[in-house]
Order: structure tokens, then C-alpha cells, then sequence
């Protein structure tokens, strides 16, 4: 094949299985979080590049390396949106929501960045987010992370799945944090990663999640960020807690989580499985009380998070099988115009319908047992010659023939139960 009809490095084609898969998890996430009440928005793919550069943070990776940035035709500079919250925020300012608040939303869709691509990190992703908007108390975030906890446990993917919890407080906290911790840092760089000592002078808070052995061995006497929560902000946290807690959701409570986006404040959490190696985060969010107003928009809360559908894929247990089809095996030319017409009318009764138009009878059946049907209906010349078809039931390996005017009525009540 020519180089340029590749797939793009990072990106993937979802076969059936796998589609098959993606669709079971959007259609869990969306049916359960719209029992908690959440509202399906649709924001484009394609978004402003000072959407991402206003939320994100000048230093976040996303920002610095990993955009799909390009200036269209007509000299608009424009981004593949890697994430879901800043294009939901955007549409809240552009589209007056703020008149319904408060607001449950969930999206789902492709997201881009550009980073390495190994397993569990794609270039082109998949997530499914909600957010709600509108709501200052701290039970929007137990509702969040409740919503999010009962879709990994329908999904059967708790196993190897741990709730990481944490408060970055409000920005006094971090304030007063940064200045420790900068001070602390500062007559250790020489013990620091190259990484580490760059962030100490642009983003200090984001050294606390490194992964470098040499920065978690400085970390160990570094000042805490609890240390420096104001009261409001220990409040806050204590009533999230003492939420998940009455909800019987397990959690750690891990002091380093600081993700790696700047709208957030106050709760950050992230669910993460030990199966995936370095790609452990398959649900993460926080509250974002300070994003709207950034964007000009009105003060107004937030609270959300997303998954990455990639990675739970990764963790599914195997699907029931879906709904086996029924084969219709017509032979001659007058046995296929009536096939079509039987195979719309058992359609329109909720069976599944497979047309088999190629090659002698033995490859046809053969595909019908590849497909995994439940029957095959034969329709030949002796058949149509006596108004039957012979309905095979390909399980138990017997067959019946059944009269044509009968035959909706009798693989509808047998594709439901076979007889015995
Ligand atoms: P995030 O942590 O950047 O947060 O991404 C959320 C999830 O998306 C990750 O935990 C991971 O499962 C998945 N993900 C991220 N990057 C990739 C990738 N390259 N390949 C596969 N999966 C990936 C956000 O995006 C925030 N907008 C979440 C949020 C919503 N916070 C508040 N509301």
C-alpha cells in the first residue's frame, strides 16, 4: 500500500468486535447517567485554538506538545479538540445557558492529541464525559463520581480498579501551597528531572504527579498540600468524603493526584486499573469552578469527568452474544423474490435476517453457521411448487417444513424458544 493510504500513525480502525464493544459501553454510560439525570450535548470537533489555550494552561502537555493545530482556508486558526470540557463550557457562554442552570450534560466522541502511541494511548481516542454545571455544593461531586463508579461496575470493569481522591483546594490554598513548595524545591534542583526544574518556575503544583524516581525521593519531605487548605476548602473535601462514604464507594485518598489540566480546583479524582501498564487513568475529572468565568462567560461551578472508551474496551469481560440471525437460503430466481419480501416481513417483527444469495446450497449453509444462526429457511423450486419452506433448526440439527403463510408467525415463537 502507498504510504499515504495508511492509517494515521496513532489512529485505528474499529472493526466490528471492537465497534461492537464500543457501542455496549456508550450505551451503559448513556442509560445509566440518564437516570442521575444528565442531557446529552453535541459540541463540534473542530474548535478555536484559543478555546484550548484560555482552559488548559500554557504548560500542560496537551497545550505545549500534543494539539492537532492547523490554519484552515480561510485563515482561521483551529484545533481537533483533545478533551470534551472546554467545547461544553464554550457552548454554555455561546449558547445563554446559563438561564437553565443548573445543567447535567454528557458527551460522547473522538478526541486527538498527539502524544507517543502505545497501548491504551491513541492519538484519535474515544471518551464519554459528563458535567454538571450550575452547582457549588459538594454534591454534585458525589454525584459525579457515583455516576461514574456504577457505570465501571455495570460495565463489570471494577476489578483491578481503584478510586484515587483528592482536593487541590480553592486558589488560596494553592497559593499559599506553591510558595512552600517552590521554596522547599528550590535549593533541591540539582536532585530534580530537567522536566521538574522547568515546572518549578511555571507550574510547581504539576511536580507532585512525576513519575521520575528522583523527583518522588525529593517529594518525600516536601511540604503537603493538605497542610495548606484553607478552612473552606478542608470542608469541602470533608463533605465529598464523608459522601463517598455513605454511598459504600471505596477511594484512597491520594495527596500527589493533581491532574494534568489547570482548570481544575478543589475535588480531583481518577479511577485507575493496575491491567493497563502506564496507561492506568480510565475515568478522571474534577471540579472546575473558575473555567466559565476565565472564558468570560458568567461565575458559574463545575463538576465532571470522562472516560477514555479505549481503555475500558481494554478491560471489558467478553459480551453475550448478540442476537443470532435467521437464514434465509432462497434457490432460483422465484425463490429470491419471495425471500426478499419474507426476510422484510420477519424484520418487521424484531428478528434478525440474513440473506444467503451466493453459491450452491452446502456454502450457503455453511455461512449460516459461521454467522451463527439460529435456522435456516430454505426456499427452493420443490418447495415453492408445495407453498412450504424447510426451516432448519441448525442447534439441535432437526427440520421441519413449514407452510409459507406460516412462517413469520412460527420462527417469530421459535426464534424465542426452539422445540425440544
Ligand atoms: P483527561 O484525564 O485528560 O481528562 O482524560 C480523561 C480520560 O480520557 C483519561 O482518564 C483516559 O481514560 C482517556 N484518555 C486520555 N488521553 C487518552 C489517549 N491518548 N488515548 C486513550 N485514552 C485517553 C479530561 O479530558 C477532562 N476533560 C475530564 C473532565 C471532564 N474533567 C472534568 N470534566
Amino acid at each position: 500500500m502507498s504510504q499515504s493510504l495508511k492509517t494515521v500513525k496513532g489512529m485505528r480502525d474499529l472493526l466490528p468486535e471492537v465497534a461492537r464493544k464500543f457501542r455496549h459501553i456508550e450505551t451503559v454510560a448513556t442509560d445509566l447517567s440518564q437516570l442521575y439525570g444528565f442531557e446529552e450535548i453535541q459540541t463540534p470537533i473542530l474548535e478555536p485554538t484559543a478555546l484550548f489555550l484560555r482552559t488548559l494552561g500554557d504548560t500542560s502537555d496537551i497545550v505545549t506538545k500534543e494539539m492537532y493545530r492547523f490554519t484552515d482556508h480561510g485563515g482561521d486558526d483551529l484545533v481537533l479538540r483533545p478533551e470534551g470540557t472546554a467545547g461544553v463550557a464554550r457552548a454554555f457562554i455561546n449558547e445563554g445557558l446559563a438561564q437553565h442552570l443548573p445543567l447535567k450534560l454528557f458527551y460522547h466522541g473522538p478526541m486527538f492529541r498527539r502524544e507517543r502511541p502505545q497501548r491504551g494511548r491513541y492519538r484519535q481516542f474515544f471518551q464519554f464525559g459528563v458535567e454538571i454545571l450550575g452547582v457549588e455544593k459538594p454534591q454534585a461531586d458525589i454525584e459525579v463520581i457515583a455516576c461514574g463508579y456504577r457505570i465501571l461496575k455495570s460495565l463489570g470493569v471494577l476489578g483491578t480498579v481503584t478510586l484515587h481522591l483528592n482536593t487541590i483546594g480553592d486558589s488560596a490554598s494553592r497559593n499559599a501551597f506553591k510558595e512552600k513548595l517552590v521554596a522547599y524545591l528550590s535549593d533541591k534542583k540539582d536532585q530534580l528531572s530537567k522536566e521538574s526544574v522547568e515546572r518549578l518556575e511555571k507550574n510547581p503544583l504539576r511536580i507532585l504527579d512525576s513519575k521520575d524516581a528522583g523527583d518522588k525521593a525529593v517529594l518525600t519531605g516536601a511540604p503537603k498540600l493538605k497542610d495548606s487548605l484553607t478552612e473552606e476548602a478542608q470542608l469541602f473535601f470533608n463533605n465529598v468524603v464523608e459522601g463517598l462514604g455513605i454511598l459504600e464507594i471505596p477511594y484512597v485518598i491520594d495527596e500527589r493526584l493533581v491532574r494534568g489540566l489547570d482548570y481544575y480546583g478543589h475535588t480531583v479524582f481518577e479511577f485507575t486499573t493496575t491491567a493497563l501498564g502506564a496507561q492506568s487513568a480510565i475515568l478522571a475529572g474534577g471540579r472546575y469552578d473558575g473555567l466559565i468565568s476565565d472564558l468570560g462567560g458568567p461565575k458559574t461551578s463545575g463538576v465532571g469527568w470522562a472516560f477514555g472508551v479505549d481503555r475500558i474496551v481494554e478491560l471489558l469481560p467478553e459480551l453475550p452474544v448478540a442476537k443470532k440471525p435467521i437464514a434465509i437460503i432462497p434457490m432460483g430466481p422465484e425463490a429470491e423474490t419471495m425471500a426478499l419480501k419474507l426476510a422484510e416481513d420477519l424484520r418487521s417483527n424484531g428478528l434478525s435476517i440474513e440473506l444467503g444469495f451466493s453459491g450452491n446450497l452446502a456454502k450457503r449453509m455453511k455461512r449460516a453457521d459461521k454467522l451463527g444462526a439460529s435456522h435456516a429457511v430454505i426456499l427452493g423450486s420443490d418447495e415453492i411448487a408445495k407453498q412450504v419452506a424447510m426451516v432448519k433448526f441448525l442447534k439441535l440439527g432437526t427440520q421441519e417444513e413449514v407452510p409459507i403463510r406460516d412462517l413469520v408467525a412460527r420462527l417469530s415463537h421459535s426464534s424465542t424458544k426452539e422445540p425440544s
